[in-house]
């Protein structure tokens, strides 16, 4: 079997920012609690000239460049998002198609913000196995689509954004070290949307109920996600027999300052080696971990031979850790 690590990586965000003093002149909000209770000072947000699906080439374009390969090189792309271009067919059919590569699997992966490291973990078996040589996974989300711009407590927080990155046969000890993927449909009701699907189809009551957009108990959400974050990093570190001080880089899901922050006490790891960008992009959702490698990536913050660690809560709930040495 051989190890499965990223060649190249990309990514694509909106031009237009909406800061914390845009806000305030739409919800009864301020610059101040944004930024104390959060952490974010601004946020991209797509223009309707912009899909989920077009976003996603210019990621994925980039990433394909950095690994020195084609689109039709690839042999199964997986999109993880939970904003799609449409409910059907997928976004990665999409994409596929726009990228120009050939009549591969393509499927959406629906794991919130966990998804960009369920998808990695995805691709890594089929590496490890052979059945796949290639596998481009996008983090990709418009959530402003779905935000509720009359909503305080969740129009504050999601921002625009895509990342992709570009995996295949890595030489150890480079590669994808331990993995793990949890979800529990016990919290299911802390982050959803309530209407638009099939238990709720879409009708002129729900639009004006408002309930086509996201709704969130974010306090409750705020203590299982740095559980659980916790918890399933010691765990991936344990299966590789790394102490958490040996990592050179944390990336944790950027849901909110204060959730990297005591998640990264409670590991025990110094602030020095942890990447947040969520100031300038707000929760980009399953795109904020890929965006942040690609970030860390092309200014030489991630290097060949380097530890990195990353953890992912999101709604389901959903958590998963991986550990790679690049
Ligand atoms: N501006 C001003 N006041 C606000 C705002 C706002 N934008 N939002 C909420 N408030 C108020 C509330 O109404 C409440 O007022 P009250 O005391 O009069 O009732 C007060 O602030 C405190 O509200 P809390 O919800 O307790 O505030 P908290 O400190 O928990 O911060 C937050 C809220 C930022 C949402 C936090 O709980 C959080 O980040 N939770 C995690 C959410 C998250 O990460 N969600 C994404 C999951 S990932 C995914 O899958 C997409």
């Amino acid at each position: 079997m051989v190890a499965a690590g990223i060649l190249g990586t990309g990514a694509a965000l909106p031009e237009k920012v909406i800061t914390n003093h845009d806000l305030e002149k739409i919800v009864d909000t301020s610059d101040e609690w944004i930024t104390s209770r959060t952490g974010i000072r601004e946020r991209r947000q797509a223009g309707l000239h912009q899909t989920t699906s077009s976003l996603s080439v210019e990621a994925s374009r980039k990433a394909l460049e950095m690994a020195g390969l084609a689109p039709t090189d690839l042999d199964l792309i997986i999109c993880s998002t939970i904003s799609p271009d449409m409910p059907l067919p997928s976004t990665a059919a999409y994409i596929q198609q726009k990228l120009g590569a050939r009549d591969c699997c393509s499927f959406d992966l629906a794991a919130a913000c966990s998804g960009f490291l369920f998808g990695i973990t995805v691709a890594e078996q089929f590496i490890r196995t052979g059945k796949a040589k290639h596998v481009l996974v996008i983090g990709a989300e418009i959530l402003s689509r779905y935000v509720d711009y009359k909503d305080r407590a969740t129009c504050v927080i999601f921002g625009d954004g895509v990342a992709a990155a570009v995996l295949g046969a890595v030489e150890p000890p480079s590669g994808m070290l331990a993995a793990e993927m949890h979800t529990n449909g016990a919290f299911s009701d802390h982050l959803y949307i309530p209407a638009g699907g099939v238990l709720k189809p879409a009708s002129c009551e729900t639009v004006r109920a408002r309930e086509h957009y996201i709704k969130m108990r974010g306090n409750e959400l705020f203590k299982v996600a740095v559980r659980s974050m916790e918890d399933v990093s010691r765990r991936v570190l344990e299966q590789a027999g790394v102490s958490a001080h040996q990592i050179d880089l944390f990336i944790p899901h950027q849901a909110n300052q204060r959730i990297t922050d005591a998640v990264r006490e409670r590991l025990g790891v110094c602030a020095e080696k942890v990447y947040t960008n969520i100031s300038r992009l707000g929760n980009t959702s399953s795109a904020s971990i890929p965006i942040c490698l690609d970030e860390c990536v092309r200014s030489g913050r991630l290097r060949k031979g380097n530890l990195v660690l990353m953890a992912a809560f999101g709604a389901g709930v959903t958590w998963g850790a991986v550990l790679m040495r690049w």
